[in-house]
């Protein structure tokens, strides 16, 4: 049984996708400082497997930790989650993203190296494109950055790359997410704010448990359909899955990939308010505001390469991520206070 370290894995998308490598067959190890995840994740992960949790209570930071981890088992890939990932936050902070997104990355890359474990699927985003208006998005498009978050996960991509040119064990996989929404069937994981979210999905879920009295819609005149913005929305467990898929490429010796985990279908934030009214039964109430500084109309990308490389190919529609979403929010033992 091929055994993984995934760091970050009790967080929101690497927990899904600790479940997605376990039910996979593989045996995963998670490393995790827990400064953005629920103490409680390893447990519900436990209750999800039925199978114990091993966890390593380890900052990226910190170099002769992450060796330790790696003397104490053979890893025969790793797949990497473990960074700061709120693009205002980021703008504030700027040193401290760089400092855990990128020299985390390094760390982690050194203590691999000297370990001899080459195999990195990395958790990047499809924020690394340069705005564009042409969709959908492909993989050859021109990069750019608009945040530090961003630039962050663009230098993340080059680091792996120059080292990989540098060494050809190295084997990854680079894969540029569009918006990760919904959560695991079970109920026992899902995405949780801890302050008010910046992000549409999470934001409407807590109008709809009644946290926050209505959604604001970031403008309304956009050339769209419906003139609200359009995004690439997956489902988290889609998402999780597309990782197991980087993995087993890579376990099976084909080459390194870069590519984007979206559907390539584009839902407008009215779309998505309807469709989680349907899911929770209720209507939500919401006022249009003014647009947020450095939204695009539109945006979502081409999944023709993930599909023809991996073969993956995102199965759930946005009804299960509203209604999975829905089921795990509306448990209020879910939720953290
Ligand atoms: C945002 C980030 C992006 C990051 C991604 C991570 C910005 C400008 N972009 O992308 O860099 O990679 O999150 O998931 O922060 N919306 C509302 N009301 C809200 C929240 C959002 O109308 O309260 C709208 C937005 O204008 C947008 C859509 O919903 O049209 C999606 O917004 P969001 O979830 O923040 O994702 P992105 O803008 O795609």
């Amino acid at each position: 049984m091929a055994k993984i370290l995934l760091t970050g894995g009790a967080g929101y998308i690497g927990s899904h996708t600790y479940a997605a490598l376990t039910e996979a067959g593989y045996a995963v190890e998670i490393l995790d400082n827990f400064a953005n995840a629920r103490d409680d994740v390893p447990d519900r992960l436990e209750m999800i497997t039925g199978a114990p949790v091993k966890v390593h209570r380890v900052d990226v930071l910190d170099r002769a930790a992450l060796d330790a981890v790696f003397a104490s088992t053979t890893f025969d890939g790793v797949v990497h989650f473990a960074a700061k990932k709120a693009v205002g936050e980021s703008q504030k902070i700027p040193l401290d993203y760089i400092e855990t997104n990128c020299t985390g990355l390094v760390n982690l890359m050194k203590a691999m190296e000297k370990a001899g474990v080459f195999r990195l699927v990395f958790s990047s985003s499809a924020t690394v494109y340069a705005p564009t208006l042409d969709w959908p998005i492909p993989e050859e498009a021109a990069l750019g950055y608009a945040s530090t978050y961003a630039l962050t996960k663009l230098m993340g991509e080059q680091i792996i790359q120059a080292a990989a040119h540098a060494d050809a064990r190295w084997r990854f996989g680079i894969l540029r997410y569009f918006n990760p929404a919904g959560a695991h069937p079970s109920a026992l994981i899902g995405e949780d704010p801890s302050d008010i979210p910046n992000n549409l999905m999470p934001y409407i879920a807590k109008v709809a448990t009644g946290e926050l009295p209505e959604l604001n819609v970031f403008g309304n005149d956009y050339p769209t359909p419906d003139g609200t913005g359009v995004r690439d929305y997956i489902h988290v467990v889609d998402l999780a899955e597309g990782h197991v898929q980087s993995l087993n490429a890579l376990m099976k010796g084909e080459g390194s990939h870069i590519v984007n985990l979206g559907t390539g279908q584009g839902y407008s934030v009215l779309d998505m308010l309807k469709a989680y009214e349907r899911a929770c039964g209720k209507p939500l109430p919401y006022r249009v505001a003014p647009r947020r500084e450095g939204d695009l109309a539109c945006y979502y990308g081409d999944p023709a390469k993930a599909e023809a490389l991996l073969g993956f190919r995102a199965k759930r529609d946005l009804d299960d991520m509203c209604a999975t979403s829905w089921a795990w929010v509306s448990r209020a033992s879910n939720m953290r206070g």
